[in-house]
């Protein structure tokens, strides 16, 4: 009786499956895997067994080891793990019981292979990345109780029989966070890539310097977290005239810097860290007025908006302290890539200095092919820096505007004013990652609906909902050669109006899982119907792990 009471249980999960209007496949993947073939019948998974190739990294065999503790607390029963000797990652699946995780290394980097029998569920992959996204696709598979990490009444811990093959589309799929305008503690930026890890996402670009405040502990320049962390009011509404007095700050130490890059790291995150340079520096040049081309002084910005007020690069003293703070920040961060910012720099002061314009008249720099002088100046600010990180490995990522005038090869270009700005760079050859602020920017509201979306839903361009982001094509608009120069896509936010985490998720859910099937899938592979249905127990995991969200599609 009790194995007639199980059989039917499976069968009714997997008819159940094969009949909701959710997945075609009857999985509810997002973002959804390049190839799924169902085949019959269901895995019992109460006391399975994991199993991992000896070849495997200590971070990946720590997450199995995670997936088994979890399936334990939820069966409430023990799961083993133990290295598997002698099991080849080429053998079939029906010659074993139980899980394994094995290591093929003619796969390609974050592809994965997961093959689920009535007896065993099988995956390869040949780096850390890719078991992460079978894990992350395996748990998507069960009841949504896995991620509840308990005993949850009722549910039949059972999986389909499948193969899925899968891959990304882009290498660089990222999320950013504006940490500047509101501080979010070391825990709450945890929390972000918890939940950008499900979606497999794989950079987090970290915002760290802003007028409105510096966010990272420099040993060199104390002040730049005594003074630069924090401001005398903020800006609560729209009148940018009106702050609230009150102090407002922090920022991570090294030690906590380290903390969130090792996290990252083991959720296969890399952290691309950004000093926003040679604009964007009211924090900076409040800590040092001599950063400044008048010399202050300056005070944290208690506003939002652009300041006119930039580092005076006429100087050689600004460049040793740009080149001492990059020196630190490359101990901490082991990224290919640093973030150099180079957005919304106005040359006002440039224009006044004597110091810069001794600069630009030594260089030589003239107005005219479409640059003003100041504008080549920038040019040169960035080379130094590009210079400087390339001589310790590093490359550089700016926003579009250090396209304007001349830029030297090897730099990275991110795509923020529309599309424009990436199409024009990858057609002269540059590689560019794609954030249009037309699809992607997650501080824009999600409707015109004023009474709902609340202020700190961004107030420009209303109407960025999870539909819009979906119908992005980042290949949209490219000449012949340009896409093999989009290294991906990546969503930003900014968080002026975003104040704490319920108004966080709120802008982050269902964009984010919208944004991870523009990077992750192919066009063919991409259906809006289909990805709104999946939502419903994606909306349903997101209730579990207690993060807000911006409700219906
Ligand atoms: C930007 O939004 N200023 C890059
Ligand atoms: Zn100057």
């Amino acid at each position: 009786m009790k194995r007639f009471v199980l059989f039917l249980a499976c069968a009714l999960c997997c008819i159940g499956l094969s009949a909701t209007k959710t997945g075609k496949q009857g999985l509810d993947i997002i973002p959804q895997p390049q190839n799924i073939e169902m085949g019959k019948g269901c895995l019992k998974l109460k006391g399975l067994n994991f199993n991992y190739d000896t070849a495997l990294e200590s971070k990946t065999v720590e997450a199995i080891g995670k997936l088994a503790d979890q399936l334990y607390l939820c069966t409430g029963k023990p799961s083993s793990i133990a290295s598997a000797t002698g099991i080849n990652a080429a053998g079939s699946i029906r010659s074993l019981k139980g899980a394994f995780f094995l290591r093929d290394a003619s796969i390609a980097p974050e592809a994965y292979v997961i093959e689920v029998s009535k007896k065993a569920i099988k995956v390869t992959a040949s780096d850390h990345n890719g078991f992460l996204y079978a894990i992350s696709t395996l748990k998507q598979m069960m009841p949504d109780a896995i991620y509840a990490g308990k005993p949850v009444a009722g549910t039949s811990w059972t999986i389909p029989c499948c193969t899925i093959k899968d891959a990304p589309r882009f290498s660089y799929r990222g999320l950013h966070f504006d940490v500047a305008r509101h501080f979010y503690t070391v825990e709450q930026v945890k929390r972000y890539l918890d939940v950008a890890a499900i979606y497999k996402i794989n950079r987090f670009h970290w915002h760290l310097t802003e007028d409105q405040g510096w966010r990272i502990e420099i040993k060199k320049y104390p002040k730049l977290t005594e003074i630069g962390a924090f401001r005398s009011g903020t800006q609560q509404t729209y009148d940018k005239k009106v702050n609230d007095g009150k102090r407002y700050g922090g920022y991570y130490t090294q030690d906590q810097i380290r903390e969130v890059v090792a996290y990252a790291d083991k959720l296969g995150i890399t952290v691309i860290p950004e000093i926003d340079l040679p604009g964007h520096m009211l924090g900076a040049m409040a800590s040092y007025p001599w950063l400044g081309c008048t010399g202050g002084p300056y005070q944290v910005w208690t506003r939002w908006g652009v300041s006119d007020q930039v580092l005076c690069v006429g100087k050689e003293s600004t460049f040793e302290f740009l080149f001492n703070v990059l020196d630190e920040l490359c101990e901490l961060f082991p990224s290919e890539y640093i973030h150099i910012g180079g957005d919304e720099c106005p040359k006002k002061e440039w224009e006044k200095c004597p110091a810069c314009q001794a600069k630009i008249a030594e260089l030589g720099l003239k107005d005219g092919d479409g640059a003003t002088k100041e504008q080549r100046l920038q040019n040169y600010v960035t080379k130094r820096v590009q210079d400087h990180l390339e001589k310790k490995g590093r490359k550089i990522i700016g926003w579009d505007e250090i396209l304007e005038g001349d830029l030297a090869k090897g730099a990275t270009v991110m795509s923020w004013r529309g599309t424009k700005g990436g199409e024009k760079a990858s057609a002269m050859g540059f590689d560019v990652i794609m954030t249009p602020n037309t699809y992607c920017y997650f501080d824009y509201k999600q409707s015109k609906d004023e009474t709902n979306e609340f202020l700190g839903a961004g107030y420009h361009r209303a109407g960025l909902d999870a539909a819009k982001v979906y119908s992005y094509e980042p290949f949209d608009g490219l000449t012949a050669d340009a896409p093999k120069h989009i290294l991906g896509v990546q969503a930003n936010m900014w968080t002026e109006y975003i104040r704490n985490d319920k108004e966080l998720y709120y802008m982050l859910i269902p964009r984010l899982q919208a944004l991870s099937e523009v990077q992750w899938c192919t066009p063919e592979n991409k259906d809006y119907e289909h990805f709104k249905a999946k939502m419903e127990k994606h909306f349903r995991i997101m209730d579990i792990l207690g993060y807000n969200y911006r409700p219906g599609l």
